[in-house]
C-alpha cells in the first residue's frame, strides 16, 4: 500500500499550555520548542498570540528562532486575532494562522447566537482577510462532532474557495467514537468538492478516552494531518498524546498505510521536559513514555523477557529514546558520571575543552546543593548558564511536624530570616498545611495555593515537590525534592517565596 506522509501538528504551547499551572515563560517556551523541532514534527502551535503581550511575544520569538517546522498560532475569527497573529508568526520560515470558529448548532445558538449563513459569512471573510497577511490558513470547524454534516460541508466548501489551505476537523469536546468518527472523516472527503485543494486534519480531546484511537481512525479514513501534544496534555482530559499517533503509525504503518517524519528517539527527551518545565507528570502507566512502560513484573513475564524481549516487547525502550541509565545525578556525582549523562542529553566535551566543563561542573555542584538530584531539565539550563542563584531571604533551619488521624496535625518552623533566626508554630488540616500556616505566621505574606503536585523519583524514595504560590496575581513556582515529603513541601514553598522576595527587590526576573 503507498504510505501516506502525516504531519503532525503540535499544539502543546497552546492547547496544553491551557491547562491551570501548566504555563510557561518566554523562555521555556522557546525552550520546548527548539525541542519539538528536534523531535521532528511538521508544524508547531505556539500559543494565542492575541491573548495576552507575553503569549505574543513568545510566539514572536519562535518563529524568529525556530527552524523547520510550520509556526503558527490561534486567532478567533475576528480581525484583531488575526492581525495580532499574522505579526507575530511573520518572521518564520514558514508562518501560518489558524483560525477557529463553531459549527454546531450548540455553539451557533448558545455561544455565538448568530444564524448558521451569518457565521459562514463571518468564517469566510475571515479567511480571505487573513489570507492578505500570510500565505497558508489553517481553518477550524470548532465542535464538528456535534455539527450537522450538510452545514459542516458547506462551511468547508466555503472557506476552502476563500483560501484556506487546511480544513481541520475537531472532536472539540470529546464526544467522537472511533468508527463513527473515522466514517465521518471519509464521507467529508468523500463529499466536499474541493476538499483535494486542502489538507484535512483532526484535532481529538480525549474526555471519553478516545483521542488517540479517534486520530488513527481519522488518519485510516484519509486525514493528512493530526493535532496532539506532549504526553497527551490539554483542556479537561487532555488532547490526542503524540507519542501514541507516532508510535501507532510506525508499529502499524502497513495498517495505516501511513508515516510521521517524528524522530522517535526524541519522544522521551521531550516528555520529560514538557512534564517538569509544565509541572505535568505522567502516570506510572502511561503508554510509551510512563516509567513503567517498559518495565515486567510478573515472574512470568519477566522470564520471557529474558528469554527473548520480543516475547513481551513490541518496541524497544531506545526506539523512543529512554536510555537504560542508572547513574543519577546528585552533589556527590563525580566528574565522570556528569559528562555521561550530559552526553545523553546531547552535549559533547572535547579534551580541549576541559576549562569550559570545569565551570560547568561548578555550576553542575551549586544546583546539586539545592536539588538532591539533578535532572534532566536540569542539565539543560546548566548548559544555557541559566542557573540563577535565588537569594535566600527565608532559610530553613529546622522544623518538626506531626501528624496523625485523632489529634490536630502541627507544626513548628525555624526560619533564618536574613540573618536572625525566628520560629512559629501553627495547626493545619495535615502537617504540610500546619507547616505551611507557621511560614505564614513568620513571612506575613499574603499567599495562595494555585496548584501542588508531587513526584517520587528516584531509588531511594525522593519527594520531587513543585508548587505553585500566588502573590499579588502573580504566580511563582518552587521546587524542591527530599526524601521526606514535608521536607520537600517546605523547601519548595519557601523557593516561591524567595523568588517572589527576589523579584520585587529587583534580584531576579520571572
Ligand atoms: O478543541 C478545539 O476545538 C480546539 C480548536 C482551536 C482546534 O482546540
Ligand atoms: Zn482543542
Amino acid at each position: 500500500m503507498a504510505q501516506r506522509k502525516i504531519d503532525v501538528f503540535d499544539t502543546t504551547l497552546r492547547d496544553g499550555e491551557q491547562v491551570p499551572g501548566a504555563s510557561l515563560n518566554r523562555d521555556e517556551k522557546l525552550h520546548v520548542a527548539h525541542q519539538l523541532a528536534s523531535l521532528g514534527v511538521d508544524i508547531i502551535e505556539a500559543g494565542f498570540a492575541a491573548s495576552s503581550p507575553g503569549d505574543f511575544a513568545a510566539v514572536k520569538m519562535i518563529a524568529e528562532s525556530v527552524k523547520g517546522p510550520v509556526i503558527t498560532a490561534l486567532a478567533r475569527a475576528v480581525e484583531s486575532d488575526i492581525e495580532a497573529v499574522a505579526e507575530a508568526v511573520k518572521p518564520a520560515e514558514r508562518p501560518r494562522i489558524h483560525m477557529v470558529l463553531g459549527t454546531s448548532k450548540q455553539h451557533l445558538d448558545h455561544k455565538f447566537r448568530k444564524s448558521e449563513d451569518d457565521i459562514l459569512k463571518m468564517g469566510v471573510d475571515a479567511v480571505k482577510f487573513a489570507r492578505n497577511l500570510c500565505p497558508e490558513i489553517e481553518y477550524s470547524t470548532e465542535d464538528a462532532s456535534r455539527s450537522d454534516f450538510d452545514y459542516l460541508c458547506r462551511t468547508l466548501e466555503a472557506v476552502i474557495d476563500a483560501g484556506a489551505s487546511v480544513v481541520n476537523i475537531p472532536d472539540t469536546v470529546g464526544y467522537a467514537v472511533p468508527e463513527q468518527w473515522g466514517e465521518l472523516i471519509r464521507r467529508i472527503i468523500e463529499t466536499v468538492p474541493n476538499i483535494h485543494k486542502a489538507k484535512v486534519s483532526v484535532h481529538c480531546h480525549n474526555d471519553l478516552g478516545m483521542a488517540t484511537a479517534n486520530s488513527l481512525a481519522a488518519i485510516k479514513a484519509g486525514a493528512q494531518q493530526v493535532e496532539c501534544t506532549m504526553n497527551g496534555i490539554g483542556e479537561r482530559a487532555g488532547n490526542a498524546s503524540l507519542e501514541e499517533i507516532v508510535m501507532a503509525v510506525k508499529m502499524r504503518g502497513e495498517f495505516y498505510g501511513a508515516y510521521t517524519d517524528i524522530d522517535t528517539r526524541q519522544i522521551y527527551p521531550t516528555s520529560v521536559l514538557v512534564r517538569e518545565r509544565m509541572h505535568m507528570p505522567v502516570q506510572a502507566n502511561k503508554a510509551i513514555v510512563g516509567a513503567n512502560a517498559f518495565s515486567h513484573s510478573s515472574g512470568i513475564h519477566q522470564d520471557g523477557v529474558l528469554k527473548n524481549r520480543e516475547n513481551y516487547e513490541i518496541m524497544t525502550p531506545e526506539d523512543v529514546g529512554i536510555e537504560q541509565n542508572e547513574i543519577i545525578l546528585t552533589a556527590r556525582s563525580g566528574r565522570h558520571a556528569l559528562r555521561h549523562r550530559l552526553e545523553l542529553v546531547g552535549y559533547t566535551f572535547s579534551d580541549e575543552k576541559r576549562e569550559e566543563f570545569d565551570h560547568i561542573y561548578a555550576r553542575f555542584l551549586n544546583v546539586a546543593d539545592r536539588k538532591k538530584e539533578v535532572l534532566d531539565t536540569d542539565l539543560h539550563d546548566i548548559m544555557k548558564g541559566e542557573t540563577v542563584e535565588v537569594p535566600e531571604q527565608y532559610h530553613l533551619v529546622d522544623f518538626q511536624a506531626v501528624a496523625g488521624i485523632q489529634g490536630t496535625p502541627m507544626a513548628t518552623v525555624r526560619l533564618n530570616v536574613g540573618g536572625e533566626v525566628v520560629q512559629a508554630a501553627a495547626n493545619g488540616d495535615g502537617p504540610v498545611a500546619a507547616a505551611f500556616n507557621a511560614i505564614d505566621e513568620i513571612t506575613k505574606l499574603p499567599s495562595e495555593i494555585q496548584n501542588t503536585s508531587t513526584t517520587s523519583v528516584g531509588k531511594h524514595g525522593e519527594q520531587n515537590v513543585t508548587i505553585n504560590v500566588g502573590y499579588h496575581d502573580q504566580s511563582y513556582t518552587g521546587q524542591a525534592s527530599a526524601t521526606d515529603v514535608v521536607e520537600a513541601s517546605i523547601r519548595a514553598y519557601l523557593n516561591s517565596l524567595n523568588k517572589f522576595v527576589a523579584t520585587h527587590s529587583g534580584v531576579v526576573g520571572e
